[in-house]
């Protein structure tokens, strides 16, 4: 279970550069929760993402996981137990090593050197079954270099990678906006079935509104660094594209809180 208490992050605080990029945000994630995160550009989105992973220093409140309090704990070390994706397919692959090393490397990380023969030919077969069931022919290629792969291949690559060793959280920022849309209908294929077969607790930002209300089970809306609405049940299932459009034509500063906030 993930728990946001209170989260505030500033930034530049006390200069004139001062920015409350998110702003008291309470929320809980049950595990295997898939929570959809939409809201206009700058509504504080990724700086939510970026201080639940540790990049993004948190000026008040808790992020508890599992009871654990992480909100200081260092970056690299929630990497072993948070998976994370940006929209920039060119992240979080190396480019000049092979699909096979790449996939080494992020089966590896956080665990300690394994011992004993026969275990990297495990590894390969491992490593090509998972990646023939992404279904785009990656496993005839395990020995090519990543920098040759397309944007989609390489970012169904990363999310293998991220998803590799069960992570406890999986943070997905815009993972498929540099995508065409049929490879980003591809990729979200994917990602709700490497979700929905490990039950990994799920944080996703997107701009694509079909997408926020067709996967997981809720939707944050955020505005100006709060959740405007939280979207689940029956009112999410019931609500349209328009409706979610509504929400946001209502997201200025001349902001009625009290009917979105119902
Ligand atoms: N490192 C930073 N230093 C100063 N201000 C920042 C920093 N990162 C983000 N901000 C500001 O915080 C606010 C929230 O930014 P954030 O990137 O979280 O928005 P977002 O919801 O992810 O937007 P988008 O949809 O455009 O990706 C914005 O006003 C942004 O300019
Ligand atoms: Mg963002």
């Amino acid at each position: 279970m993930l728990e946001i208490k209170n989260l505030t992050v500033i930034f530049n605080e006390g200069t004139v550069n001062e920015k409350k990029a998110v702003d008291h945000i309470s929320f809980t994630m049950n595990d295997g929760d898939f929570v959809t995160v939409i809201g206009s550009n700058g509504a504080g989105k990724s700086t939510l993402l970026g201080a639940i992973a540790g990049n993004v220093e948190v000026t008040s409140g808790e992020i508890l996981n599992n009871g654990y309090n992480m909100t200081h704990e260092a970056e690299h070390k929630r990497a072993q137990y948070i998976g994370r994706l940006y929209q920039d397919p060119l992240k979080g692959t190396a480019p000049h090593m092979t699909i096979e090393e790449n996939l080494e490397l992020a089966y590896s990380r956080g665990k300690r050197m394994r011992m004993g023969l026969g275990g990297r030919k495990e590894d390969e077969k491992l490593f090509e079954a998972a990646c023939a069931k992404l279904g785009l022919g990656l496993e005839q290629r395990m020995k090519s270099e990543v920098g040759l792969l397309s944007g989609g291949q390489r970012q169904a690559l990363t999310l293998l990678m991220a998803t590799l060793q069960t992570p406890e959280l999986l943070l997905l920022d815009e993972h498929t906006a540099a995508l065409d849309p049929v490879t980003s209908n591809k990729i979200m294929e994917i990602t709700e079935n490497i979700v929905n077969e490990h039950h990994i607790t799920t944080l996703m930002v997107t701009h694509n509104i079909e997408n926020a209300l067709k996967y997981g089970n809720k939707t944050l809306v955020m505005s100006q660094g709060r959740i405007l609405k939280i979207l689940e049940g029956d009112v999410r299932k019931n609500m349209s594209i328009t409706d979610v459009m509504k929400l946001y034509n209502n997201t200025g500063d001349a902001l009625s809180d009290s009917a979105i906030l119902g």
